[in-house]
């Protein structure tokens, strides 16, 4: 009796171990190829802001392979031909991903978004040059609604399956059995659920003036997901900024109407708002990212400068511009009524003293955090450090160039093309108009809500020769 008792309880605990074995096994298998964080780091400071991950793989990355082969199998959901260059995303010679793009292991590979896909500018000298990248400045050229929306096409296209996407990935790498059996029934299925949410809840953004190329509604997707604001009629389209020379940015406000007072909780934001999560944003990748943008100098004007002439205009800019402009004016770094800047409203009227409150206690709790967001009642006057390629000017990109924005309003253009990144050095601003411009740009209409060029109105009454002197002057920044 003893012995058959003994025998049975040893039976038990082998089949136990086996048991315990098997799931573990399974659960190995299932973390290694589903959840195992490989970290990546880029020693190059520059390297890593374009193409180092902040932490936005883990809940809005699409799976690589699948992000890889979306353009060839859904090329029809593009705007134009040539991939993802068609939504304004830059391939440097030599890169996998293109810039702003991370690409990291988590499970299997993911492609993720960085600071540098909406923070970095590209210019050409001619049309046939290839884009000059210059990291840290705002990009003219990235389509971010154009990009969610493609996702969402494709996601809802009836041939987003794994008979469709699995032999095109095959074309590339050589998927195992298990890969093979973990796209199909598991990776591609909640990939496409995935791409279809995040599209659904952008879909407020239907009913207003289109962002276009180089622009943003900064806030308003984090008002209505993240912080769980009911959806208002607000619009907040605003161009990007440039992010370099920071160290001499101190105490100014950031943001185009001053809504943060610190650098570290703008960066921190900056990566939620790409859709790192609470708990996957990469702290220390940041911190990199914030030094870097700290010690960055801005990019010096790639054409002939006429110095003399330049001279006469920092005379002209000292008296019109340099108490809200220049790096110690009294008033830079500010913010400026509305009331008296008289520029678009609907950018400042986006944000509200509620969202401050809310994303002020977003991350109680976390080893970080935020204590400084703020509502304000006017526009930033920011400094005009690398101004050239800031173009088009003020904070919703309405003004093509240094010369139109020296024009009163009524006699800026109405309409014009952003988007192309060839560069005119006389007017400062990209070429905005003619058939280049416009077939490969998008078409700015300045009646459009948010879209309007009215305000500030300093400088539009100088005599023609200082205002051609002030643009030289302007060059030097
Ligand atoms: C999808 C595009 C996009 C991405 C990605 C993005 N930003 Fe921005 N960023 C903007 C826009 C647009 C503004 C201006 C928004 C406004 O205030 O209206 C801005 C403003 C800023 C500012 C304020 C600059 C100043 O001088 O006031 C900082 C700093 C900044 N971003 C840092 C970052 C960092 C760091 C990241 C990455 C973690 C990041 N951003 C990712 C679009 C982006
Ligand atoms: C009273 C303060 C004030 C004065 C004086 C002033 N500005 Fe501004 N400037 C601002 C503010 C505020 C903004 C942001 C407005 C907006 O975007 O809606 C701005 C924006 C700009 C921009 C756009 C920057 C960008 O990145 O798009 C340029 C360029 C500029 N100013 C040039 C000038 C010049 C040149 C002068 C002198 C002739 C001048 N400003 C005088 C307050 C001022």
């Amino acid at each position: 009796m003893g012995v058959l008792k003994s025998r049975i309880g040893s039976a038990i605990v082998t089949t136990l171990l086996i048991l315990v074995l098997l799931v573990g096994t399974v659960g190995y298998i299932g973390w290694y190829n589903l959840l195992r964080e490989v970290d990546t780091y880029i020693e190059s400071p520059a390297e890593h802001f374009k193409y180092g991950s902040i932490g936005t793989e883990n809940d809005q990355g699409v799976p690589y392979w699948i992000w890889e082969v979306l353009p060839r199998l859904f090329p029809e959901h593009l705007p134009g031909p040539n991939g993802y260059t068609s939504l304004g995303f830059t391939w440097e010679e030599g890169k996998e991903t293109p810039v702003g793009v991370s690409k990291k292991t988590i499970g299997f590979p993911r492609q993720g978004i960085t600071c540098a896909v909406c923070h970095s500018a590209t210019y050409r000298k001619a049309p046939e040059d290839i884009p000059t990248v210059v990291p840290a400045g705002p990009s003219v050229k990235f389509n971010s609604l154009g990009y969610v929306r493609f996702l969402k096409a494709c996601a809802q296209d009836p041939r987003f399956t794994a008979d469709y996407i699995l032999p095109e990935i095959e074309y590339n790498h050589k998927l195992s059995v298990l890969d093979k059996l973990l796209y199909r029934f598991l990776i591609i299925p909640s990939t496409q659920k995935a791409m279809l949410e995040q599209g659904t809840s952008f879909d407020w953004t239907d009913s207003r003036p289109d962002w276009g190329p180089g622009r943003i509604d900064p806030f308003n997707p984090v008002k209505f997901g993240m912080l769980e604001i009911p959806v208002d009629d607000t619009i907040g389209n605003s161009d990007m900024m440039s992010l370099w020379n920071q160290k001499q940015h101190q105490g100014f406000a950031l943001h185009w109407d001053g809504l943060e007072t610190s650098l570290t909780e703008t960066v921190n934001t900056g990566a939620l708002g790409d859709g790192a999560t609470r708990k996957s944003i990469n702290i220390a990748g940041l911190e990199r990212v914030e030094k870097y943008i700290s010690e960055l100098d801005p990019p010096t004007f790639p054409f002939p400068v006429d110095e003399v002439l330049a001279a006469k205009g920092s005379q002209v800019f000292e008296n019109s511009c340099a108490a809200c402009h220049a790096l110690g004016g009294e008033r830079t770094g500010t913010v400026i009524p509305l009331a008296e800047i008289g520029t678009d409203r609907h950018r400042l009227d986006m944000w509200t003293e509620e969202a401050a409150d809310k994303y002020n206690n977003f991350a109680e709790g976390y080893d970080y955090d935020f204590d400084q967001l703020r509502k304000t009642d006017g526009y930033l006057a920011v400094a005009l450090d690398g101004l050239w390629l800031r173009a088009p000017y003020l904070h919703n990109g309405s003004v093509p160039n240094l010369q139109d924005l020296l024009n009163s309003p009524d006699q800026r253009p109405q309409v014009f093309y952003r988007g192309y990144d060839v560069y005119d050095p006389h007017l400062m601003g990209f070429v905005s108009t003619g058939s280049p411009a416009q077939q490969s740009g998008f078409r700015y209409e300045t009646q459009l809500p948010g879209n309007s060029s009215q305000g500030h109105l300093y400088g539009t009454t100088l005599a023609a020769e200082d205002k051609k002197a002030l643009i030289e002057y302007l060059k030097t920044l």
